[in-house]
């Protein structure tokens, strides 16, 4: 027994004196290793008399546990003293400033088309979207052109292969017109804008092998060229400026009549004359006209109860203009400083 307290009396002094996890498990080999206290004090048993073999053991057994006891312990508070220091040297410093992140912004042909679809949604226009690829009925026949038509020739454009020829990259957004006339069951009054990409064999500064347009379609009853010039003449305004001028031209487009071609004053040199305008003081920016008897027919409406008038320009044209860029290349090059900087002062 005088083992017993020994071994209580060096523990309860070794207790003292532990301050970090490596001393806790040096410990554990001091009193539980292979030549540790306790198991060498187990050993002894065998020399123990028999009727006090149990009464040695259960000693025995209540030192290792009074010492597990005090090593469990004592190992959960070191460990949560270690996690405490940790999380104090780790905090985070909230009053440091942030790092800036860096914000996207929206692309000017996005930008410009939404200023566009607001308007007319404005007016009570729907936007009303259709497939780049199209039917050559769309894209020509249904719209008074058709084939072998010489006013083809100047869209002439991509055509697919085999199977598919009869469909091509539509060269107008006025493939929309009958789109939306034929989707209308009912046949009644309409009002849409569809902007969208158009394709055109052409590359130089001003033209590209593919843009944008946006196409205007009312159809009601006793709608006349006087609906036309209004609307046309309020979208010039709202888009370039109040003070923009607006002049309509008969022109020939084979699915309007009677056909105008839209000049706005040129807002460069404010119809003085210069190189942007070559000199005319006006820029040409809008197709438009009242659509053809011929073409509300094909697409089921009744030409003697209806009329409408439909309208097409060209978005990079107007980008161009409102916001002083050069070479129509650039608008699709991708280049992040090109568009950077278009970024709004208000989202910095
Ligand atoms: N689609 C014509 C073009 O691309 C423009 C236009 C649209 C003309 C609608 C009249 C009416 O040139």
């Amino acid at each position: 027994m005088n083992k017993e307290n020994e071994i209580l009396k060096s523990l309860e002094e070794d207790q003292k004196k532990i301050t970090t996890l490596q001393e806790l498990n040096e410990l554990k080999v001091k009193y539980l290793g292979k030549k540790g206290l306790i198991t060498e004090l187990n050993a002894e048993i065998k020399n123990v008399a028999v009727e006090e073999k149990k009464a040695f053991g259960q000693m025995v057994n209540a030192l290792k546990e009074k010492f597990l006891n005090f090593y469990e312990s004592k190992k959960e508070s070191l460990e949560e003293e270690i996690l405490n220091k940790k999380l104090e040297q780790e905090a985070i410093d909230i009053s440091l400033p942030s790092k800036k992140v860096k914000r996207g912004s929206l692309h000017p042909m996005t930008r410009i088309t939404e200023e566009f679809e607001d308007l007319f949604v404005s007016m009570g226009y729907t936007v009303y979207e259709g497939p780049e690829i199209e039917s050559d009925e769309n894209c020509f026949q249904k719209l008074n052109l058709p084939k072998g038509h010489p006013a083809r020739d100047a869209q002439d454009t991509f055509y697919l292969k085999d199977e598919y020829e009869n469909y091509l990259l539509r060269t107008q957004t006025s493939t929309a017109q009958v789109r939306a006339m034929e989707d209308h069951t009912e046949k009644g009054p309409l009002r849409i804008v569809c902007p969208g990409k158009v394709y055109r064999r052409d590359e130089d500064a001003t033209h590209s092998h593919q843009f944008m347009q946006i196409e205007g379609l009312v159809i009601d009853e006793n709608i006349s060229m006087a609906d036309l010039k209004g609307t046309l003449e309020l979208f010039c305004k709202k888009i370039l400026g109040e003070k923009t001028k607006v002049r309509f031209r008969p022109s020939f487009f084979p699915f309007t009549e009677p056909s105008v071609e839209v000049d706005v004053s040129c807002f460069k040199c404010q119809g003085k004359g210069c190189a942007l305008c070559k000199g005319t003081g006006w820029i040409e920016v809008l197709g438009a006209g009242m659509v053809h008897p011929h073409v509300l027919e094909m697409s089921g409406y009744d030409s003697k109860k209806y009329q409408g008038f439909a309208f097409g320009t060209g978005i990079d044209r107007f980008a161009m203009f409102k916001y002083g860029i050069p070479d129509i290349r650039t608008i699709y090059g991708n280049d992040i400083r090109f568009i950077e900087q278009f970024d709004r002062k208000d989202s910095e």
